[in-house]
C-alpha cells in the first residue's frame, strides 16, 4: 500500500476544509514543484489560535497533509504553530512515499503565511523564522527576497 490508512482518511474525510471570514491571518503559496495552490485561515485570540481552515487545488497527499496540519496548530499558541515541520505532520499521518513529501511543504508554508499575514495586519515586525524563501529567478519580486 503506497499510503498509510491515516493518509487515505485525512484525504477522504478532510477536517478544517473551507475559509474563515474576517480572519486574522491569511497565507496562499504555491508548490513551485506541481503549481498546486494552498490557503489557510486562522482566528486568533491573544495568542492562541482558536480556528483555522484551509483551501487547496492540489493532490491528495496536499489535501491529507493540510487537514492533519490543521489539527495539529488548532488550540496551540502561534509559537507551537511556528515550530510545525512538514516532517513532522507527514510522521502523524505515519508516513508519506518520498517522491510525496513535496506535497506537504504546502500546509507548513501556507499556515508561515497565515502567520505572517497576522503580524503584517497588526502592524508588527514579522518574524524571520516564518519569512518563506523566495525563488524567484530575479531576486527582488516580493518582501521576502527585497
Ligand atoms: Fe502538487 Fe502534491 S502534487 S501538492
Amino acid at each position: 500500500m503506497l499510503y498509510s490508512d491515516k493518509v487515505m482518511d485525512h484525504f477522504e474525510h478532510p477536517r478544517n476544509v473551507g475559509e474563515i471570514e474576517n480572519a486574522d491571518g491569511v497565507g496562499q503559496v504555491g508548490n513551485p514543484k506541481c503549481g498546486d495552490i494552498m490557503k489557510m485561515y486562522l482566528k486568533i485570540d491573544g495568542d492562541v489560535i482558536t480556528d483555522v481552515k484551509f483551501k487547496t487545488f492540489g493532490c491528495g497527499s496536499a489535501i491529507a497533509t493540510s487537514s492533519m496540519a490543521t489539527e495539529m496548530i488548532k488550540g496551540k499558541t502561534i509559537a507551537e504553530a511556528m515550530t510545525l515541520t512538514n516532517a513532522a505532520v507527514a510522521e502523524a499521518l505515519d508516513g508519506l512515499p518520498a517522491h510525496k513529501m513535496h506535497c506537504s511543504v504546502l500546509a507548513e508554508e501556507a499556515i508561515k503565511a497565515a502567520l505572517a499575514d497576522y503580524y503584517q495586519k497588526k502592524g508588527e515586525p514579522v518574524p524571520e523564522s516564518l519569512k518563506l524563501p523566495c525563488d524567484c529567478e530575479e531576486g527582488h519580486c516580493c518582501s521576502s527576497c527585497g
